[in-house]
């Protein structure tokens, strides 16, 4: 066997390992393991990277060396600190990292190799320039919105709509100019300079509270690039890998807008989340009387309960309360009842946020249950405790046709006996609107740090 073949087998491995891997990130109970097949898929893939490069009369081991250690370096620091709240500027910069270097490379196959000129190859290298770079400068935007750095609120500007359609045309002309004629290497540059434009402009308009879907589609631009990428240097592998980042990034993007009940064009251009806490403008002040009830009165009808269902939503992630949650959970179960977690699939802001949460304490899959799965079960549930969840619980999602939610899918929490929101005020959720929930007749709210309240509750229930 010859180390070409060597090395196309090791491709080959490694694309059926990010293949499989990838279909077992399909669920919770086989996440870890399909992470674990992913991570020895790009090891496979730097290992034949690694042969090739010592077959080549050009091999330069220093910089694949110092490449290997710094991004292994950087990864590693960068998994271990990132704390579950700032996963999304995580997964952010590691996106504009990935369109950033397909964009490195376009430019050395332009400057270095410019001797296939072919249109096959100089297509992909357009697209690989151009998408990997709007990435690259979009992320950046996005990360610095959700890290506060810059402005999350939406940035307009009179005729800005027009701007970016001029920008994008612009870009594709000075792109296919390149591709006519690709000994002029002014178009590269021009080429180069709009698309990092573009990436600023078209993020900036977008409100820092839907950088999740943004970053999700902007994950799926990453992975077009390298495929792209991939066509210009000819490596199946990475046409496969970036392949299926593009598809799955676009479908999760899909997933999550249909979740929110808008579409991408309304995400895209639509400015909603225009203020700085993440929420979209809404009426001022409560609307109406609630009950409130402090937590021995929560432990006392929680004592007899023999449903309880537990509806986490974003509050529970910024109280990080999953613990004390999960405490309260055994208590409850000690007593007789049963506890089952409700999932609606954009609670939270990130997919998955309320599984990785609840993972984290050692609640056990099958105590959590997807919204299908669980409405038909809020009838018969003597408490349903919201925990930091607002929108996802609003049943003017059902009957309010004016309402922004209007059609959302929601948990039918209101259908329950008793509901106990746990949150620490009457302000809205990331929609910016008001929950009528906190008005029924059997609601009761219990406000303060939802870590903190629930320490009480666990406390109180020790007590009886
Ligand atoms: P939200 O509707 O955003 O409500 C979260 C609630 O948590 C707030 O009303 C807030 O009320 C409360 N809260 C905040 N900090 C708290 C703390 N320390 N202790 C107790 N409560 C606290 O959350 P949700 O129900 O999870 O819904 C998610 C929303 O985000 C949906 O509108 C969804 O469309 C949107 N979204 C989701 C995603 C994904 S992928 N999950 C992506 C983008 C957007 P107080 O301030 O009164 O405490």
């Amino acid at each position: 066997m010859n180390i070409d073949h060597l090395v196309q087998i090791l491709y080959l491995v490694a694309s059926g390992l990010l293949i499989f891997g990838l279909k077992r990130l399909g669920s919770p109970k086989t996440a870890p393991q399909g992470n674990m097949l992913g991570g020895l898929g790009m090891l496979f893939a730097i290992l034949a990277v690694c042969i090739q490069e010592a077959n080549s009369d050009e091999s330069n081991w220093v910089l694949v060396g110092v490449g290997i250690v710094v991004g292994s370096v950087i990864g590693i620091i960068a998994a271990q600190k990132v704390q579950m709240t700032g996963m999304p500027q995580m997964v952010a910069l590691f996106n504009g990292l990935g369109g950033g270097a397909s964009a490195f490379v376009a430019a050395s196959e332009f400057k270095y190799d410019g001797t296939d000129t072919s249109a096959m190859t100089m297509v992909p290298l357009f697209l690989s320039m151009m998408i990997g770079a709007l990435t690259f400068t979009g992320s950046l935007i996005a990360f610095g919105k959700l890290q506060g750095i810059v402005t999350s609120k939406p940035v307009s500007y009179p005729l800005q709509k027009t701007i970016n359609l001029v920008l994008f045309l612009s870009t594709v002309s000075a792109g296919l100019l390149m591709v006519n004629d690709p000994s002029a290497t002014h178009w590269f540059i021009v080429l180069t300079a709009l698309s990092l434009v573009l990436g600023v402009l078209a993020v900036i308009p977008i409100g820092g509270a839907d950088m999740p879907v943004v970053i999700s589609l902007l994950n799926s631009y990453s992975g077009i690039a390298a495929s792209a990428t991939g066509f210009v240097l000819r490596n199946d592998a990475l046409i496969i890998a970036g392949s299926l980042v593009g598809a799955s990034g676009i479908i999760l993007t899909q997933i999550m807008c249909k979740a929110m009940n808008r579409s991408l064009a309304n995400v895209l251009f639509g400015g909603f989340g225009s203020d700085d806490s993440g929420g979209a403008a809404g009426p001022a002040g409560p609307q109406g009387n609630y009950k409130s009830a402090g937590p021995e009165e929560v432990a006392m009808i929680l004592d007899t309960a023999s449903l309880v269902i537990i509806v986490p939503g974003y509050g529970m992630a910024v109280a990080q309360a999953q613990h004390q949650v999960r405490e309260l959970d055994k208590a409850l179960q000690e007593r007789g009842a049963e506890v089952l977690y409700a999932i609606h699939p954009v609670a939270g802001r990130m997919p998955g946020h309320m599984n990785v949460l609840l993972a984290e304490a050692d609640v056990p899959y099958e105590q959590l249950q997807e919204m299908d799965v669980i409405n038909p079960s809020f009838p018969r549930a003597d408490v349903a405790i919201v925990l930091g969840a607002n929108d996802v619980t609003n049943p003017a999602a059902r009957t309010d046709k004016a309402s922004p939610i209007y059609g959302m899918p929601i948990l039918d929490v209101d259908k329950a006996r008793t509901v106990m929101v746990l949150k620490r005020s009457m302000n809205p959720g990331f929609a910016g609107i008001e929950n009528e929930l906190f008005f029924k007749e059997n609601t009761l709210m219990v406000f303060g740090d939802a870590k903190d309240s629930v320490s009480k509750i666990n406390s109180a229930l020790k007590e009886l």
